[in-house]
């Protein structure tokens, strides 16, 4: 891949943002290929071997409800066999057992591509024992005592597992997209980021180059959606209040599809459903900003949170229509955790209550309040991998684990 470097970069105590990259390649040749003269300064290129290396140590995670399986298979077909897959599905089992069917076609596919994938459902009770025997009950509901619904809970579940398979970074795709070719893209970009940055808190976040809609029989593609344009916003505008200076750095608050160290992913809090993405802004800035009198500790100074921002090449295309309400869930669940923050500045603050009231008015069955969760760090790891020992799932994850201790 040959990527430009970040041009802009903004900075809130230890936290660096970087601006929008674009990819220039997306495949730029092996280490020994010699570079021809009068390659641009700003412009770096991540030989295929380096690109391989960083993917072994790799998880991708797909979260998933509901899908069409030949939708999956595809997003599967994208995802480098280099990768440990992980599946988190939380389909429903009656009256039709969508996650019987799911576990029959992604155990064929792992058999003809000898790919390594590990699906577990959201909603087995073993993994709920399993938290609570790690002593990480948050993400369980206090009804039936399973892991909670929602796509942050089934991911918070997937960084668990990828812990234990000491993988160094985790990448997320989202189950409903319908171009293979675009889910390798974001995997080269995650691994692009994790090339450049140089610290051991790397995230990286994707703006779609377009998403196509047909209007008035034709193709159109739109770059912005209501909600990311709305967060984005937001977000800069909470940026401006500490710096001073008016910003648009911000083009990935809704980010689904995002990677980032395991040392990153292991130190943040998390929130419920949709909120999850423009949330890791808000608790990066509460915990590595520097803001609010807090101090810093030495090692988070020196080493920064790096965020990159990536522009993908490739069209992005997934499933529409998900119901009446779901835009302004995802709207409101941005809304709530920029405007919860103690560090939210009170003029955006009050906006942002004012939407939400609309929002809830207009549409109360979809909008609810957001859940926070606390970090995975401190979890008891042996207890967890004790408690999933026997299940079918806990193979591949046994193995990479034994590697791990
Ligand atoms: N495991 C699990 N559990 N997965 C879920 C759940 C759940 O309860 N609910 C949804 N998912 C899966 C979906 O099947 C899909 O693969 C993925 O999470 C994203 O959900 P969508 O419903 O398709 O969301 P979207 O396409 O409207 O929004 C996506 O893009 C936004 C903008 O980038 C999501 O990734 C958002 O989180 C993101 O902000
Ligand atoms: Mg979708």
């Amino acid at each position: 891949m040959r990527i430009e470097l970040p041009k802009e970069t903004e900075r809130l105590g230890a936290v660096l943002i970087h601006g929008i990259q674009k990819v220039f390649e997306l495949e730029s040749g092996l280490e020994t290929d010699l570079e021809r003269p009068g390659n641009g300064l700003m412009i770096q290129r991540m030989p295929y071997e380096a690109e391989n290396e960083i993917e072994k140590r790799m998880a991708i995670v797909i979260p998933m409800r509901n899908e069409r399986i030949k939708l999956v298979e595809g997003v599967l077909t994208g995802i480098p066999n280099q990768c440990l897959t992980f599946i988190v599905s939380n389909s429903s089992r009656s009256p039709v057992d969508r996650f019987a069917i799911e576990k029959d076609a992604f155990e064929r596919f792992a058999r003809f591509t000898s790919k390594q994938i590990v699906l577990v459902h959201q909603k087995d009770p073993c993994l709920a024992e399993a938290c609570r025997a790690a002593g990480y009950t948050a993400i369980l509901d206090e009804k039936d005592g399973l892991i909670k619904s929602g796509k942050a809970e089934g991911m918070i579940l997937a960084k668990l597992l990828v812990s234990l398979s000491g993988c160094r970074y985790i990448g997320f795709i989202d189950a409903d997209n319908y171009f293979p070719g675009s889910v390798l893209e974001y995997v080269r970009e995650y691994a692009a980021g994790f090339f450049i940055g140089k610290s051991n808190y790397i995230m990286v976040r994707i703006s779609w180059h377009s998403k196509p809609k047909i209007i008035d029989d034709g193709l159109f593609f739109a770059k912005w959606g209501r909600t990311s344009r709305q967060t984005n916003h937001f977000l800069n505008m909470f940026i401006a209040a500490y710096t001073g200076f008016e910003t648009d750095i911000i083009k990935t608050g809704n980010a689904g599809e995002h990677a980032m160290t395991m040392d990153l992913a292991l130190t943040l809090d998390y929130s419920s459903g949709y909120s999850i993405e423009p949330n890791h802004f808000i608790n990066i800035f509460e915990r590595f900003g520097g803001l609010g009198g807090k101090s810093l500790s030495e090692e988070i100074i020196e080493k920064h949170v790096q965020i990159f921002q990536i522009e993908s090449r490739n069209p992005h295309l997934h499933n529409v229509g998900k119901g009446e309400g779901h835009v302004e869930e995802m709207t409101c669940g941005a809304f709530q955790v920029i405007s919860q923050s103690p560090l939210c500045p009170e003029n955006i603050k009050k906006k942002l209550q004012q939407e939400i009231a609309v929002m809830q008015q207009e549409f109360p069955n979809s909008v609810k309040p957001v859940d926070y969760y606390p970090s995975l760090s401190g979890i008891n790891e042996t207890a967890f991998m004790e408690a999933i020992r026997e299940q079918p799932y806990a193979d591949v994850i046994q193995k990479c684990y034994k590697r791990k201790i």
